[in-house]
């Protein structure tokens, strides 16, 4: 008997994660693994995203599952992906702060978003990339994209930081934890324990006050945790679990409501700015962006966070204006 693929193209999902690091490769595993979609990784460093690729492709006699994973360094084999997922850049080491990786990044950034969205220009693109919320507004002016078709992931982790840590310090299941955090994905993010409950009911019927703000700091310092222990880069784990749910929610459509950071032009009283904030994701990308009721102190935090990102957005901007890098699509 003679197999023969069939001869009617098949329409697949198709994701492109740009960095074979371990955050792209370990959603690359991820996205595979849980049959969401075909994955092409693609890195500046020859081998690595081949070898990456393999790797995952020979799991699959164990795994048993048929998405297909190849590596590339040409950017053409990104051609047609949906979803265009950015990790490339350097990570942060002990002692760094993710605005020390401004300027590099930036660069990284801007130059791999305008070589990869040519080949796949009705994408929606994922910013992961740190420092987040001002690398997302860099893929986006790179990109020539919509802004709905632009968000940068930070919320989906950061607020499943805050949602481990009252799971293990209340000893109940994650499943019947939920909370959120928005903001900047930095020092300055905005836990919000009033919008936190377990299975509906408020955090603060079961934690007082300073055990509520003792886990609201673990939660902002998460990410340094993790890289103070693992001494040669950050977290990826929880952070490719984030992407994925993510991704997926945009692929299968699914009507998802995650903090991630969009693009404000007056939500929250805030214009011209990507940050977290709650959305509605599906198809489309950003369907629609939620304004919850804030406190005044709650509103005050997030314009703080706010400031910090456009400190920074204008410093990389006059960088990239002094190294004559071009950086609108
Ligand atoms: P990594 O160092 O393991 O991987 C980065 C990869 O990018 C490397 O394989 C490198 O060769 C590649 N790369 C560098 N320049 C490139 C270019 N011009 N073209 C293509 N590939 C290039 O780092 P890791 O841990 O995967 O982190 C990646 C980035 O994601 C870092 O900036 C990190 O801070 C950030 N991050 C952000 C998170 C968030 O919540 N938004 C969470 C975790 C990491
Ligand atoms: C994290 O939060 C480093 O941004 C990265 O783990």
């Amino acid at each position: 008997m003679v197999l023969r693929p069939s001869e009617v193209a098949c329409a697949t999902a198709k994701v492109a994660v740009v960095g074979a690091g371990n955050v792209g490769a370990t959603l690359a595993q991820r996205l595979a693994e849980k049959n969401i979609a075909d994955v092409v990784l693609v890195d500046v460093v020859e081998g690595r995203p081949q070898g990456v690729a393999l790797d995952l492709m020979e799991a699959r006699g164990v795994e048993r599952h048929d998405r297909i994973i190849v590596g590339s360094n040409d950017f053409a084999a990104t051609a047609g992906a949906n979803v265009v997922v950015i990790t490339a850049g350097l990570p942060r080491r002990p002692g760094m702060s993710r605005d020390d990786l401004l300027l590099t990044n930036g660069k990284i950034v801007l130059d791999v978003t305008q070589k990869v969205i040519p080949h796949c220009p009705g994408a929606i693109l994922i910013v992961v990339t740190n420092p987040l919320d001002v690398m997302t507004y860099v893929g986006w002016q790179a990109s020539g994209l919509p802004v709905n078709q632009v968000m940068g992931m930070a919320g989906v982790l950061d607020s499943a930081r805050f949602q481990t840590f009252l799971a293990m310090e209340l000893g109940v299941s994650i499943h019947d934890i939920n909370a959120t955090v928005l903001g900047s994905h930095g020092d300055l993010m905005v836990p919000l324990p009033r919008y936190s409950t377990v299975n509906g009911i408020p955090i603060d019927r079961f934690l007082d006050a300073d055990a509520i703000a003792r886990i609201v700091q673990r939660t902002r310092n998460g990410g340094a945790e993790v890289v103070e222990l693992l001494k040669t880069g950050g977290a990826y784990y929880a952070p490719a679990s984030a992407v994925c749910v993510m991704v997926e929610a945009i692929l299968y459509n699914q009507p998802r409501i995650l903090p991630v950071a969009a693009y404000l032009k007056g939500q929250y009283q805030l214009q011209d700015i990507f940050m977290g904030v709650p959305c509605r994701l599906g198809c489309q990308g950003i369907e629609s962006i939620l304004e919850l009721d804030l406190t005044e102190s709650e509103l005050a935090d997030l314009h703080t966070s706010a400031n910090a990102v456009r400190q920074n957005l204008d410093k990389l901007r006059q960088l990239l204006a002094d190294a004559n890098l071009k950086w609108e699509g």
